[in-house]
């Protein structure tokens, strides 16, 4: 395609017709597209097709049925993206967003709406388990291998959104106050590392920046984005974000989705209106419309849709399950283990409704609609982990019952399904299972979404909770047995509390359909746990600096800065629960033969890793770098580089090497990036806290 003399044939309002969206598809009277579940449409106008966009971070959320059509359009419900970040494997992000890639092609869809790297500043926010982690290096790569893999099959993806959407209480309108430095050094940072995967879109926050609509901001979109990391992608906004079509397109956001917001926000006109006013009243010129007009005509030549794809609406999801079930086996972190883990073939008494009710994600666009959910208890069945399964019967019985009553499912205001927290006093006479069974699990569940954050009483246990751990760990103690817990969470909830009464606590997310799979196979021990956490737990709530989280009102100022996470607990002396980077193995690793060289405008660095213990294992190992004191102030360490060995079998040893650019050690300050001189130590950890192997190098 010729895309200027396209353009110049364009009339103003063709051009207005695909920068603005034709609305939420199959709703308020717009016109239903072929693929269900497609929540944005890029009208196409003198003979272009129809682009298609769908979510999410999870999986392709479309529905399974479409009316009159007996065909079932199932998508792979794949671990949420704080699990897929606990692998800390890029191939293994790779391999996901691959397969999504396929499933997104295979059914029609031109652009995955995902991955979402908004950095998790508190536990309670409502959308963390869509995204990977508190920090931006974890964050950016995780992004950028996920979309090299998405995009390798030919379709788009949409890193989202952009930027310092932390909280999703008053989401639309609430106004980020942040510095300068903490937005380039933590908020943004994730995404200018994603970059380098060439992501086909940007999707912009629906929150102010420091008094602009994200959507709307001219600094951050055309001047950063455009200008300073020279993005030269689409960039679309957040569904009915901002108020103002006009200054969006002057921003440089090119592209206005779903559009037609007035059929949802009485307060809105239509942003084609609005446009033709702002050309009117100078807020922008047609130039600004030809610029989003080539940018999205950039985009639609590139897509399967443009290029007549026959797509088979058959992807291959056996395939894909295996994927799915490989990357929840390295997202599983565990982090207490005294004896209890792996069981082998001892007899467990499973205790917990989410045994049953296993969470496979979260809600909202990121949820994800697939053929099955295998269940923690169908994990330990086909696993064959030895069960009660006189306590399952009773368990099973007693959810069915409940969940026909007042448990059960309801759709909230926004249509989506919501799950009452069913009891877990439900099991009398506990002595009875601790004295015919070896050792005791107990599951604990949380399930969270988009549109709320998480309540604090949610952050904490219910008292029936309590007393299930309480109970169940004094029986099984008397008699000198075990006891585990499984945490089935999407975000940190408080756990030292009641820690101390369990032997051991494993870290199982939202792991999508295969959940019960994964799990099985590393409590019965056929695969040693390899994940390690890309966030740090904290001790008690008080103890976050993130606080009062949600801000309430019209603004929130990140007034912690960058000292966000272990930067916070690191640089504050203050201990948290578990660490940033810690995560238990079945075996052990050896860290050797550390050497840093400087080459030019890298540092190269390299260091051995042996598996010294007795069992086959995978070890992440984290470079995190002090800088030496200066002008301003630092953080007490930094995640600069990370690697995950391959399968080390006991003995074998593995080299890693990790080349960081000198110039990713700077601070930003006085508005540029500045590198102090002096000595820097390169510091390599199984953990931020477990620091194996120490050098110091000197930079002038
Ligand atoms: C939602 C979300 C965004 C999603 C979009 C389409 O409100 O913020 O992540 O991709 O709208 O569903």
């Amino acid at each position: 395609m010729d895309i200027e003399r396209f353009v110049n044939d364009m009339t103003l309002d063709e051009k207005l017709e695909l920068i603005v969206g034709p609305g939420l598809p199959g709703q308020f009277g717009n016109e239903d597209v072929e693929v269900k579940g497609t929540v944005g449409v890029i009208r196409g106008v003198k003979g272009l097709p129809d682009i298609n966009l769908a979510d999410g971070p999870a999986g392709l959320r479309i529905p399974p049925e479409r009316p009159g059509d007996d065909y079932k359009y199932y998508t792979t419900s794949f671990p949420i993206a704080s699990m897929l970040a606990s692998t800390w494997n890029r191939k293994i992000l790779r391999k996901v967003g691959e397969a999504m890639g396929e499933e997104t092609k295979e059914y029609g869809v031109d652009v995955l709406l995902a991955p979402a790297l908004n950095i998790q500043r508190n536990p309670l926010g409502g959308r963390n388990f869509e995204y990977y982690s508190e920090d931006p290096v974890v964050s950016g790569e995780m992004a950028a291998s996920f979309v090299e893999g998405v995009q390798s099959k030919g379709v788009g993806t949409s890193i989202k959104h952009f930027v310092a959407n932390n909280q999703e209480t008053n989401r639309m309108k609430i106004d980020t106050k942040v510095s300068e430095r903490t937005l380039r050094e933590i908020y943004l940072k994730g995404f200018e590392i994603a970059l380098k995967a060439e992501p086909w879109t940007v999707m912009t926050a629906y929150n102010k920046l420091n008094g602009y609509y994200c959507s709307q901001n001219e600094y951050l979109i055309n001047k950063i984005l455009k200008e300073e990391w020279g993005f030269d992608g689409l960039v679309m906004s957040d569904w009915f974000a901002g108020d103002s079509g006009a200054r969006q397109i002057k921003a440089g956001n090119d592209l206005i989705m779903p559009g037609k917001s007035y059929q949802v926000f009485e307060n809105r006109i239509d942003e084609r209106e609005e446009i033709k006013k702002g050309l009117e009243e100078g807020i922008l010129t047609e130039e600004d419309i030809d610029k989003a007009v080539r940018n999205l005509l950039k985009l639609i030549i590139k897509t399967p849709k443009y290029n007549n794809y026959n797509y088979s609406n058959k992807p291959n999801l056996k395939e894909h399950a295996k994927i799915a079930c490989n990357a929840a086996l390295e997202g599983i972190v565990v982090l207490k283990n005294e004896g209890i883990f792996p069981v082998k073939d001892k007899k467990v008494a499973l205790f917990g409704t989410a045994q049953i009710e296993t969470i496979k994600g979260g809600l909202g666009s990121g949820d994800t609609h697939p053929k099955y959910v295998i269940n923690i208890i169908e994990g330990f069945e086909e696993k064959n982990i030895k069960f009660d399964e006189e306590l399952y019967e009773i368990y099973k019985n007693k959810v069915e019952e409940m969940r026909k009553e007042e448990y059960k499912p309801y759709q909230n205001h926004l249509g989506y399904t919501l799950y009452p927290r069913l009891p877990q006093n439900i099991i009398d006479n506990i002595s009875h299972y601790a004295e015919n069974n070896d050792v005791a699990i107990i599951v604990i569940s949380r399930i969270s979404g988009e549109f709320f954050d998480i309540d604090i009483k949610d952050f904490y246990l219910y008292d029936d909770e309590i007393k299930l751990i309480e109970e169940v760990s004094k029986e099984f103690k008397k008699r000198n047995k075990k006891v585990g817990v499984l945490l089935n969470i999407g975000s940190p909830i408080e756990m030292a509390s009641w820690e101390k009464l369990v032997d051991g606590s494993m870290l199982i997310w939202q792991a999508g359909q295969e959940t019960g799979r994964a799990v099985a196979d590393i409590v019965k021990g056929n695969i040693s746990p390899s994940g390690k956490l890309a966030l740090s737990i904290a001790k008690k709530y008080e103890d976050l600096p993130s606080l009062p989280f949600p801000a309430k009102g019209d603004e929130v100022v990140y007034d912690e800065g960058i000292y966000v996470g272990y930067r916070y607990f690191d640089t504050f002396k203050k201990e948290p629960l578990y660490e940033f980077g810690y995560g238990l193995s079945y075996t052990d690793f050896e860290y050797s033969n550390l050497k840093v060289e400087k080459q030019e405008d890298k540092l190269l660095i390299s260091y051995d890793i042996k598996n010294i213990g007795n069992n086959p294992g995978k070890e992440i190992s984290q470079v995190y770098v002090r800088a030496p004191r200066g002008k301003i102030d630092k953080p007490f360490q930094e995640l600069k580089g990370f690697e995950k060995t391959k399968l080390l079998n006991p003995d074998e040893v593995e080299t890693i090497n990790i080349t960081i650019n000198i110039k990713d050690l700077s601070s930003y300050c006085c508005n540029d990036w500045m590198l102090e001189k002096g000595i820097y130590e390169i510091r390599v950890g199984a953990s931020s806290r477990d620091i194996r192997l120490i050098e110091k190098i000197s930079i002038e």
